[in-house]
């Protein structure tokens, strides 16, 4: 499989200078990451605040420049100042404040933005504000202004600008964390639906640990560090060590943990209300895995 994102021994300091550039207080955030990410793979980025996700992010699109160590974009250096415009092309970045990122008063114009910027043909330009706008099915808005549209809605407005640049990645830091549930599952819908049909890889930064429960691969950050990485099952089967590390897990793999607790025989890693269902019927039905423990249980 092709790797699009490779990071090689990872070091990130920041650094604060005095005025007269003599360094003041180095402090070190990024500590020896190697990690690969898959062509057309939805990774979710985990970690409590602090743990060093959006710096990691913003290396991933040459905003900042290792320390140590080296991160390729494609095959693209991102310490080659050269490089950094196609790193940018390939690798698009969605933030937290839907309101931040929109520029223009209409909205395929504010879709239209980047690909002017890069130079793209006219006639092509609007092709792509055309399909961008379809991907996250906001066409129905492309001549609307954006200001008097919804939180998902102006995230989907961006999605569709970094769409009409054509990256072959997103890495979203906490796109969804100002949105409304509503708001959340209608981005979550369209990045999933680029992964799916247009597949862009997406690396998606987020809170919610449900979010990450259709994800291809979950990685966990701790102190500037990958602490965990695989399947969502696999990751989420690690309760107790998730928990050592502040975060949770989706509320319906809690659930199936505590029961399991109690003596209910769930597998571990459940991650769905279809799952848990299906194991409880097993659990209790007659002469089911189970039965002996529920009067003691619930
Ligand atoms: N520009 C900066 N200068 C100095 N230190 C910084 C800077 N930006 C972040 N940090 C520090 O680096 C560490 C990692 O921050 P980072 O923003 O990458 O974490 P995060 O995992 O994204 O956290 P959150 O979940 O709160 O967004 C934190 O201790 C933070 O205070
Ligand atoms: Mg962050």
């Amino acid at each position: 499989m092709e790797k699009i994102i490779r990071a090689l021994h990872l070091i990130h300091d920041y650094v604060q200078k005095d005025e007269n550039g003599n360094i003041e207080s180095k402090n070190r955030v990024l500590w020896d990451i190697s990690v690969d990410i898959e062509a057309g793979s939805f990774v979710v980025l985990l970690g409590h605040n602090g743990s060093g996700k959006s710096t990691l992010a913003r290396h991933l699109n040459a905003l900042l420049q290792p320390t140590e160590g080296t991160v390729w974009i494609n095959g693209h250096d991102t310490k080659e100042q050269r490089e950094w415009l196609e790193i940018r092309k390939t690798a698009g970045m969605v933030f937290q404040n839907p309101d931040n990122q929109i520029i223009a008063s209409v909205v395929e114009e504010d879709v239209a933005f980047g690909p002017e910027n890069m130079g793209v043909p006219t006639e092509e330009i609007w092709q792509r504000v055309a399909k961008s706008l379809e991907s996250v099915d906001m066409t129905a808005y492309r001549y609307h202004s954006p200001n008097k549209l919804s939180g998902g809605q102006k995230q989907r407005i961006a999605i569709a600008g970094i769409m009409a640049m054509r990256p072959s990645c997103m890495v979203l830091d906490e796109a969804t964390a100002m949105l409304d549930p509503s708001g959340r599952r209608e981005v979550l819908e369209a990045v999933h639906r680029l992964n799916k049909e247009e597949k862009v890889t997406v690396i998606l930064i987020t809170h919610h640990m449900d979010e990450a429960v259709d994800a291809d691969r979950v990685l966990v950050m701790d102190q500037g560090q990958i602490a965990m990485d695989g399947t969502p099952k696999e990751v989420f089967s690690r309760v107790e060590e998730l928990q050592k590390l502040e975060l949770d897990v989706p509320q319906i793999t809690e659930l199936a943990w505590q029961l399991k607790q109690q003596g209910m025989p769930f597998s571990d890693g459940i991650l769905t209300q279809e799952q848990f269902i299906h194991e409880l019927e097993q659990i209790l039905q007659p002469g089911g895995k189970g039965t002996e423990h529920v009067a003691d249980s619930i």
